[in-house]
């Protein structure tokens, strides 16, 4: 089932989420949603609060550009991507290292809006996953930028939070009609 997108300003994606407490199948309907709802939107991410749920789940799919990463690593080994996506997200833990980098993001929940955020380049990603196994993978490129943002967004932050003085100053007033805009008008 497709669900709607929170929109920017809606005050779910400003909370810090709770836990994931209990994998039963209420939850694997949810996560199949929010994958089948990342796709129709053409998404390579979607948060459990962009679809108005304050809990520690997102998804990530950037297997349509395998390209736009320099390795990945799936339990310390090398992996394809194809085989592990779209990656469930369920309590993450990150470690990032490597230098940072700024490159151009967007949202599903801020439409219309891109800017260039800087972020650690090296993800190393502890993920729990329905089945009770524990995934850990590592990865740069855009998919260590996709899961950073992802996991933002389980801590109420947006991606616009992280830019430069100069490119707040930029969208402030972009961003100032969107929060007046109620979302389900759009
Ligand atoms: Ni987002």
């Amino acid at each position: 089932m497709i669900l709607d997108i929170v929109q920017y300003g809606e005050p779910v994606l400003r909370k810090k989420c709770v836990s994931v407490s209990q994998v039963d199948s209420e939850l694997e309907k949810l996560v199949a949603d929010m994958i089948e709802t990342m796709e129709d939107a053409e998404g390579i991410g979607l948060a459990a609060p962009q679809i108005g749920v304050d809990i520690r789940l997102a998804v990530v799919d950037v297997s349509p550009d395998p390209e736009s990463v320099s390795f990945f690593k799936v339990d310390g080994e090398d992996a394809e991507m194809a085989d592990h996506m779209p990656l469930v997200f369920i309590n993450p833990e990150l470690e990032l290292s490597g230098p940072k980098e700024s490159e151009s993001e967007g949202c599903l929940s801020i439409q219309e809006v891109r800017a260039k955020v800087n972020r650690p380049t090296v993800v190393k990603a502890r993920l729990p996953q329905l089945d009770g196994s524990v995934k850990v993978i590592e990865s740069d490129g855009l998919l260590a930028r996709a899961i950073q943002h992802e996991v933002d967004h389980l801590n109420g932050i947006l991606f616009t939070d992280r830019l430069s003085t100069t490119g707040k100053t930029r969208l402030r007033k972009k961003l100032k009609e969107l929060a007046n805009t109620e979302w389900e008008k759009r």
